[in-house]
């Protein structure tokens, strides 16, 4: 039997975004064919975000307008992947009975076997046609969830043995295969890649669906981890970005391991206090975070950048530190969410830390990364929530004044979004008006937009170092290739198989988008990428060289202008 071809988009975050390319590699491999467009797909499958109420809308509506096309395409399979089908669970069916397939993002190794028997029960529906109720077509839905209470038993290890499976058989090609109708996007995916180091998160802030949708905290082992970057170094990738939760909690006990049929397990977290400056059982029996990268940066020297996100301000020691201002093709570059200026909210939201212990954090990180002086600036960016319950007008002054201390390079700001299941969701009335909610939103991204043009514009004459990611998007459209249907969302090319993506973050949410200014003219070709501290370039090559061959490599620019995040440029023939 053929198999159907499938159309998949992703939402939410780059944790999302690698379990679409897992998912997407592993039916490829099945024989499964990807397509670029829903319409005409014998299987859509959306790996769904549940983290904002935004988030999941778009989610619904996509639904909606997939239930009325199934009044006419009845053999139509859809699924729902990700963390709103972990969140939601079976009353996801019943709203929609549109959905076949239910799969949560610790399960989704299962989806092969989920989608064979949801493709086979279509079909056998549809022969049956006459006799098949709503009920029948209902229970007939192939669900795979974890649920909160199995994912934190003390078989941990042994459930997550076949997901790490997925991870270990990623599927790499190399770039010599790249997908003619996609060039850019393929390319730099394949440049570019992530890989995952923990699963799940055990901070329970108060707001935040993730424990629940990603479950407990467990930690890759380190072979696997550095297995995986060769691998990914091998098929042609320079650039690579590590991901977790709170990435810089990675710590995993050698002698605690666990060995299933062969193959080492990922490891439970253990807490140790957070902001340890140093691990004192660092050493042959542990591998902590700055072990991980030292270890990665050593034994995979192809690999020119290094990168890791989300990470949580109490667990930077100074190990790690040091090792990313010893280590080079580490970038300077920091994720590290605030999410709020004020004391009393910051413990509503169970952080765990205190203001002065964050910006005790962001001056021990400047004081050993901040180089300037030899090109090595440290840029961190990071997270703000408005409007969490309770928060006062002086609250929220405090947080302005936190975005004004910290002077992020970009700063993503959230409305708060009450989510179900969390604590805050149950203990704390959602009291902070909407348009209140407004107002502090965009007073932030104000203040944060003018902090991001200052910070860019102390690059102007300076040549960097950047990643080409592809043609500028005003390089596309002068080349009439038009926006993709989907509005917004950027699509990947993996091995032949196009996936949607939509960022987590709405564009009027980040204090960073500048729109993109100048029309390239005809002598030249604009291309888009990033410097090593994440800024993002749009800069000018003659039209008589080939400037897609610089899609995927790092090269010099020479910065000339700044509009908000994004810097202008021209490729600069020296340093
Ligand atoms: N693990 C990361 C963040 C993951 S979620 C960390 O702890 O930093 C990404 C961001 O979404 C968070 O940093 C937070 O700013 C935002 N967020 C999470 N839950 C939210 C909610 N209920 N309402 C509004 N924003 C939320
Ligand atoms: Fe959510 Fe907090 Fe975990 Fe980040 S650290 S994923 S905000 S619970
Ligand atoms: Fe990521 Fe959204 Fe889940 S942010 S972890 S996809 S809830």
């Amino acid at each position: 039997m053929s198999r159907p071809s499938v159309y998949l988009e992703t939402f939410g975050c780059q944790m999302n975004e690698l379990d679409s390319e897992l998912v997407a590699g592993q039916l490829h491999a099945l024989g499964y064919r990807f397509v670029d467009e829903p319409e005409g797909a014998q299987v859509i499958l959306y790996n769904t975000c549940s983290v904002r109420e935004h988030a999941e809308q778009k989610v619904w509506s996509r639904l909606g307008e997939l239930a009325i096309r199934k009044q006419d395409d009845p053999a139509l399979v859809v699924g729902v992947l990700g963390c709103l089908a972990e969140r939601d669970g079976v009353a996801l069916v019943k709203r929609m009975p549109v959905v076949d397939v239910l799969c949560g993002p610790g399960e989704l190794d299962k989806l092969p076997s989920l989608l064979d028997n949801a493709y086979r029960t279509r079909q056998s529906l549809l022969s049956d046609r006459a006799t098949a109720t709503d009920a029948d077509r209902r229970s007939a839905s192939q669900v795979a969830l974890q649920g909160n209470s199995s994912r934190r038993s003390a078989t941990l290890a042994a459930a997550q043995d076949s997901l790490e499976m997925l991870d270990l058989s990623r599927a790499t090609s190399p770039l010599d295969t790249m997908d003619e109708d996609h060039p850019s996007a393929g390319a730099v995916r394949k440049r570019s890649a992530y890989v995952r180091i923990t699963r799940g998160c055990n901070k329970f802030c108060t707001y935040c669906v993730v424990p629940f949708t990603r479950g407990a905290e467990v930690h890759r082992p380190p072979e696997h981890i550095i297995d995986e970057c060769k691998k990914l170094a091998d098929a042609g990738v320079i650039e690579i970005t590590l991901l977790g939760q709170t990435v810089n909690h990675y710590r995993f006990e050698h002698g605690a391991a666990v060995t299933i049929g062969g193959v080492v397990q990922p490891q439970k977290g253990r807490s140790y206090a957070g902001g340890h400056r140093r691990d004192p059982f660092a050493g042959s029996s542990v591998t902590t975070f700055a072990d991980l990268l030292s270890r990665i940066h050593e034994e995979v020297a192809s690999i020119e950048r290094l990168r890791f996100v989300t990470s949580y301000p109490r667990d930077f020691g100074d190990d790690v530190l040091e090792v990313i201002r010893d280590h080079p093709r580490v970038c300077r570059y920091l994720h590290v969410p605030a999410q709020s200026g004020s004391d009393r909210v910051l413990k509503l939201m169970n952080r765990g830390y205190t203001v002065a212990e964050y910006l005790e954090f962001v001056d021990r990180a400047r004081g050993f990364l901040h180089e300037p002086e030899k090109g090595r600036p440290l840029s961190i960016s990071g997270d703000i929530i408005v409007g969490f319950p309770t928060e006062t007008e002086a609250d929220f002054e405090a947080t302005i004044g936190l975005i004004e201390r910290v002077r992020y390079k970009n700063c993503f700001i959230f409305k708060y979004s009450p989510r179900p299941g969390t604590t805050a969701f149950d203990k704390l009335d959602d009291d902070v008006p909407d348009a209140i909610k407004r107002r502090w939103n965009n007073t932030a991204l104000d203040v944060q937009s003018r902090i991001s043009d200052e910070l860019s514009r102390e690059s102007i004459g300076r040549t960097l170092d950047v990643f080409v990611e592809g043609l500028s998007r005003m390089e596309e459209k002068k080349r009439e290739r038009p926006a993709k249907a989907c509005g917004g969302g950027v699509s990947l090319t993996i091995g032949g198989k196009v996936i949607h993506s939509h960022a987590d973050e709405d564009d009027e949410d980040c204090g960073c988008s500048a729109p993109e200014a100048g029309e390239p003219s005809a002598a030249t070709t604009q291309l888009s990428g990033r410097t090593d501290g994440d800024h993002i370039v749009f800069f000018d090559v003659p039209s008589d060289r080939r400037a897609e061959e610089l899609i995927g490599s790092i090269v010099p620019v020479r910065i000339e202008r700044v509009q908000r995040l994004s810097l202008f440029g021209r490729l600069s023939g020296q340093r």
